[in-house]
């Protein structure tokens, strides 16, 4: 596995947090801190802050992606926005599956594939996410899990879709709770999610795919973590509100 192929990627989830307003402060004060980074950066907002990310930061390096879109492209699904009003707006990204969604909104891996792919057909690049809750980790059948929910959420997705995909596996136990999971713990795991893209689409492909890591990363944690052989970047929660402490993760996936 050859970590040089693939560009590290840090993504803020910003969840359910910020106004339009808080959302112009918090990338003003993110934007100086990270101008010069190695890495790729994405802040996923709130849909309501997503006019104001665009406008603060056209002509930067940081990008802007959504937190989660529906399936079809338009119709009767009030309280929904689908995946070409966001790449109407200048969108580039979207989490989909996020545990958060799975976990309080009866989302599936067969709605997570089906967002998968309406966003990859409106031209999005998805940061797909999986993960295991701490009593399926404790019957020792995370791998198998993960592996299930990447291969049911990749159905339908071709060799060259894949390239728009970025993978995060966020151990469910580690979400917000400020227990992070071991850097040989996320390893190994992103590196079952690798063994499984290149079953499902060969070695040179899985080589070329981001897998993040997400789960109570911080400024203090994130270099162990990030210096890790399959772990090419992280995703974000509490830590992407402070501009400091994501700026340093941004850091450390420069030097990792
Ligand atoms: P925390 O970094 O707050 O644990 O959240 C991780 C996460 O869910 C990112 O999607």
């Amino acid at each position: 596995m050859n970590k040089a192929l693939r560009k590290a990627v840090i993504a803020g989830n910003w969840k359910m947090n910020k106004t339009p307003a808080e959302a112009k402060e918090l990338l003003e004060g993110i934007l100086p801190l990270v101008k010069d980074a190695g890495c790729d950066v994405i802040a996923c907002v709130p849909f309501v802050d997503l006019q104001t990310a665009l406008e603060v930061t056209r002509g930067t390096n940081v990008k802007i992606g959504a937190e989660n879109c529906h399936w079809e492209k338009s119709g009767a699904y009030t309280g929904e926005i689908s995946a070409e009003m966001l790449t109407a707006m200048g969108v580039e990204y979207v989490i989909i599956g996020h545990s958060e969604r799975r976990t309080y909104f009866g989302e599936t891996d067969v709605t997570v594939q089906k967002r998968v792919r309406a966003a990859l057909d409106a031209g999005l690049t998805v940061i797909l996410c999986v993960g295991e809750y701490l009593e399926q980790r404790e019957q020792g059948i995370t791998d198998e899990l993960v592996a299930m929910q990447t291969k049911i959420a990749l159905g339908g997705v071709s060799k060259e879709e894949l390239s728009r995909v970025i993978i995060a596996y966020e151990p469910v136990w580690a979400i917000g709770t400020g227990r992070t999971a071991t850097a040989q713990q996320a390893n190994e795991v992103c590196a079952v999610i690798r063994a499984t893209l290149a079953g499902l689409y060969g070695k040179d492909a899985a080589d070329a795919t981001t897998v993040q890591y997400g789960g109570s990363m911080n400024a203090g944690n994130a270099a162990e973590l990030l210096a890790q052989p399959d772990v090419d970047g992280g995703l974000i929660g509490g830590a992407s509100l402070k501009p400091a402490d994501f700026a340093k993760i941004v850091s450390a996936a420069t030097e990792g």
